[in-house]
């Protein structure tokens, strides 16, 4: 238990400013972008990894929980401290520790912004590839602690793809380095892999080798217009199928497209059943190409596309698709955006069926689905909105996210492609793991002996 003597203990580590047991900061530290919440005892900023360690250690000795922190951003619940005990907040521990680009890498703590990170490389014509809708605000750490990915996944891979090797404190503060600065290795376990989307049950990320990018010289967008859903389902199938690798490939449904035009009518995306927004990058030659390529594939089945290659029609339009989380609560402003059931992921050949399964589950449960998402990797943000003070809202939404998340599951797909389990979707892990949940919480068992690092999380 926490008590007075420990929490002196723990200032005089980190310092009487990188501590707070006030009410209000307390408060501020008890939910993320979701409707999750639980409130910490104490909030800590710790400034390095020695730090982390001692605190940790703490922690271990007198059965605290310890739940990491970096932006706040996350959908699931995966950060918010369900048991109380202490928040790490690690975003003061955010520099870049080296740039490394002979090896075409960067060291990182975890506090850094993917944006700031983004903005440190691109001088040196480098950059980190998964793009979070958050991406302005979220940081590494929490990136990696999720596995995030976003708009340029389908091309470029998720967090995974990037992390060669990590520093973490275990459980019983013991600091331990996973991974090397070398571009393979195969020795032992991938310890480095377990940690990447293991949400801070394993472990507190303190720093990491990242890879990096040449940014790409050239790159398009391609505008594609739709009836419905489904046929835009339909391109996507065809254009993957066909070899082309967009670097990214995005799809927004009628009520987003409304939902965007109502925040900003000056974005005035044009009306129709459904949008897909592609982009390709490469030299210029491969850019052309693939524009080609993927407006002839979609012949006879867009209503309409067009192309866009200048820089700020572009920015426009990735301004806008990052609107959409945001934008949805504007459609009605009796209505709040709840996130749950809003992450599903299915295999790319099921995407138009999951498309026409979730229009079909909005009519069932009476309950506009506004659906947008990274289609390209068969990943769909489902958004639904309810009157907060209405218990039938509530139980009409819970239910139609759990036929989401059934479907998905019943089509060979996940429950979160990105957003992570966090709390939000720990009670379809056995569904979708079966008997591999049992290998995760041994995993679990083996590492967090006490059950201390952000208990509650991931069903283990
Ligand atoms: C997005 C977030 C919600 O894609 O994942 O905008
Ligand atoms: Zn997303």
């Amino acid at each position: 238990m926490l008590n007075v003597d420990l929490i002196e203990k723990m200032r005089n580590i980190v310092g009487k400013e990188n501590l707070s047991i006030s009410s209000c900061e307390l408060y501020c530290y008890s939910s993320d972008a979701s409707q999750i919440r639980g409130v910490p005892e104490v909030v800590i900023k710790p400034l390095s990894t020695a730090q982390v360690s001692e605190i940790i250690k703490i922690a271990y000795a007198h059965n605290i929980s310890v739940t990491a922190r970096g932006a706040g951003t996350g959908l699931s619940g995966g950060c918010v401290p369900l048991e109380g005990g202490i928040v790490l907040d690690m975003s003061a521990m955010n520099r870049i520790v080296e740039m490394d680009f002979d090896n075409l890498q960067v060291v990182v703590e975890p506090g850094i912004v993917q944006e700031k990170l983004n903005k440190a490389l691109e001088p040196y014509g480098f950059f980190f590839p998964p793009d979070p809708g958050s991406s302005a605000m979220c940081t590494l750490g929490g990136l990696i602690a999720n596995n995030g990915s976003g708009m340029r996944s389908v091309k470029y891979g998720t967090t995974r793809s990037y992390v060669l090797g990590l520093e973490v404190v275990m459980a019983d503060g013991k600091i331990v380095r996973t991974g090397s600065k070398t571009m393979k290795s195969v020795a032992g376990y991938s310890l480095t892999d377990l940690m990447v989307g293991s949400e801070g049950t394993l472990g507190i990320i303190t720093q990491a080798i990242i890879k990096v990018r040449a940014i790409p010289k050239d790159r398009s967008v391609i505008f594609a217009s739709f009836d419905n859903p489904e046929l835009a389902g339909k391109a996507v199938v065809k254009v993957l199928a066909s070899g082309i690798v967009p670097s990214a490939c995005e799809i927004l449904d009628s009520n987003i497209i409304r939902a965007i035009n109502t925040y900003d009518p000056k974005i005035g995306l044009p009306l129709a059943g459904a949008i897909l927004l592609f982009e390709v990058d490469g030299s210029e030659a491969e850019v052309k190409e693939g524009v080609n390529l993927i407006v002839k594939t979609c012949e006879g089945l867009a209503s309409g596309i067009r192309t866009a290659s200048d820089k700020k029609e572009r920015d426009e339009i990735w301004a806008a698709r990052r609107l959409a989380g945001a934008a949805i609560s504007r459609l009605d402003p009796m209505r709040t955006r709840v996130y749950v059931g809003e992450d599903v992921g299915v295999p790319i050949k099921e995407i138009p069926k999951m498309l026409c399964k979730v229009d079909e589950i909005s009519e069932e449960f009476n309950l506009p689905i506004m659906t947008y998402g990274h289609i390209g990797d068969g990943n769909l943000h489902t958004g639904m909105c309810i009157d907060m003070l209405s218990d039938e809202d509530w139980i009409k939404l819970n239910a139609a996210a759990d036929r989401i998340h059934r479907t998905a599951i019943a089509m060979g797909g996940t429950t979160t492609a990105e957003h992570g389990v966090g709390s939000a979707r720990s009670e379809y892990m056995r569904l979708e793991l079966g008997n591999a949940l049992d290998i995760m919480i041994a995993i679990k068992k083996a590492l967090d002996p006490k059950g201390i690092l952000n208990p509650g999380k991931m069903g283990v």
